[in-house]
């Protein structure tokens, strides 16, 4: 119990399986897949894997460190532990309001996400006609009250898990979900690799073409990082503040970024050499899996509809994780405002719901796609938002935080649980990271984020 609310994870393993399950979500399954496609396949790899370990799985740690040694929600943390530089409460205020705004449009996602996965059960989506996906797909989307349902229902179902709180609900649920999510993609990409003609999809997905690497898709590959550990936006703070005192922080953050890297990897597994082997083509972008993977599984027969089923619960489930922590984020500071658990979800549900209405309203020829945010539909403004410009604002802000006001003893006493485990060169080597490479790598992205 690290909290003062006495609210914490009760295991090691509930701990690694809730926090891997904030990371594993449609960013690795929806959305790793067709940009590391775009940007070189196997060039965008290198660059990607030293993103993630060498700057995000950083911040993971650092944001660990932070909730843990203060047991706080992220805008009371920093505070805490610099309480002569109050100011630094802004860094926590800017990653709740990175946290909801990635959650109005995760939920929008993931409400498609829960159609597909019915419409694939009632067999709908088995009923059409290969050329007329995109159609279907634009129609649904950017229509009024469907969406919005799909969303309401997605919603209600995280509220209820946040409600049920951290152990009882949000570890519980991630114990049970995060094995089975395993299961189901590997039983994807053993499928999708026995598909004749399927080794020009794992060519594709592997295959280090340098060319195709240009400046935007190094830009990509640490957004597509920070965005894929949830890192950013203070959401490890708070699983940090829930994590037991002798937990290992640095074995955790590896076996984290390590899990949410391989199902990254294993996602593209799973739908590239099936797109290859059914001559479909792999540049479909966002489109990718509600446009051009339902013609894949028409073109298996009755067991892609079983496949359909499988893949559209699995990205339903891995969704669900994620928004969990997102809620999770935005309940425990509300919280701690003297207001009940379960009032403080519901306010803040409905809250994000508005804004999640909104946004589907705007998308594609949506009835409000006419109202524009500086130039952009809301969708989209908050899409860039959250995707170029806040989460690397507020990880640059929290890793110099760690790097260089911080108090290293405090790093280094949290990270060795009180001198009780080694934690030797990693001490050096993460500390220089922390300090100089991190920092430099996060304000290029930044710079370059802001200008395109
Ligand atoms: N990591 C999640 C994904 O890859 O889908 C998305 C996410 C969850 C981002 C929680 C940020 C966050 F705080």
């Amino acid at each position: 119990m690290a909290t003062k609310t006495g609210e914490g994870f009760s295991s090691s393993f509930g701990a690694i399986m809730a926090a891997a399950g904030s990371a594993v979500g449609l960013g690795n399954i929806w959305r790793f897949p067709y940009i590391c496609g775009r940007y070189g396949g196997g060039a965008f790899l290198l660059v990607y894997i030293c993103f993630v370990f060498f700057i995000g799985m950083i911040l993971m740690m650092s944001e660990f460190v932070i909730g843990r040694r203060t047991g706080e929600d992220p805008v009371k943390a920093y505070p805490k532990l610099k309480p002569e530089r109050p100011a630094w409460r802004f860094v926590g205020l800017i990653g709740l309001i990175t946290c909801f705004l990635i959650l109005s449009i995760y939920l929008v996602i993931s409400g498609w996400t829960l159609n597909y996965f019915y419409e694939s059960a009632v067999g709908t989506l088995a009923s059409i006609q290969d050329s007329d996906f995109g159609v279907h797909f634009n129609e649904f989307a950017s229509s009024v009250w469907r969406p919005v349902l799909f969303i309401a229902v997605f919603l209600a179902l995280t509220a209820l898990v946040v409600i049920g709180g951290v152990e009882k609900g949000v570890e519980r649920v991630s114990k049970l979900l995060m094995p089975i999510l395993v299961v189901l993609i590997f039983l994807l990409c053993i499928r999708s690799v026995t598909l004749k003609g399927a080794s020009a999809g794992l060519t594709y997905l592997f295959h280090p073409d340098f060319s195709k690497l240009t400046g935007e898709g190094i830009l990509a590959a640490l957004g597509q990082a920070l965005f894929s550990l949830s890192v950013g936006m203070g959401v490890m703070i708070v699983y940090g503040s829930y994590l037991p005192k002798d937990e290992n922080i640095l074995k955790t953050s590896i076996w984290i970024t390590v899990c949410d890297f391989f199902i990254a990897v294993l996602a593209g597994v799973a739908i590239f050499p099936a797109v290859f082997a059914c001559g479909q083509d792999p540049t479909g972008g966002p489109g990718l899996v509600y446009q051009v993977l339902p013609v894949v599984f028409n073109s298996m027969g009755t067991i892609g509809r079983v496949f359909s089923i499988i893949f559209f619960l699995l990205l339903t489930l891995a969704a669900l994780t994620s928004a969990i922590s997102l809620l999770e984020a935005l309940t425990q500071w509300l919280s701690g405002e003297k207001i009940k658990r379960t009032m403080s979800a519901i306010i803040m549900s409905l809250i994000v719901f508005v804004l999640a209405a909104a946004a589907s309203f705007s998308f594609g020829d949506g009835i409000w796609s006419g109202f524009k945010i500086s130039g952009l539909q809301i969708f989209d403004f908050l899409d860039k938002a959250t995707g170029t410009i806040l989460p690397p604002v507020c990880a640059l802000l929290t890793i110099i935080f760690f790097g260089w006001v911080m108090n290293k003893e405090d790093i280094i006493d949290e990270l060795s649980n009180h001198g009780t485990i080694k934690v030797g060169y990693f001490k050096v080597f993460y500390y220089f990271l922390a300090r100089f490479v991190a920092p430099v790598a996060l304000l290029v992205v930044l710079v370059a984020g802001i200008k395109n």
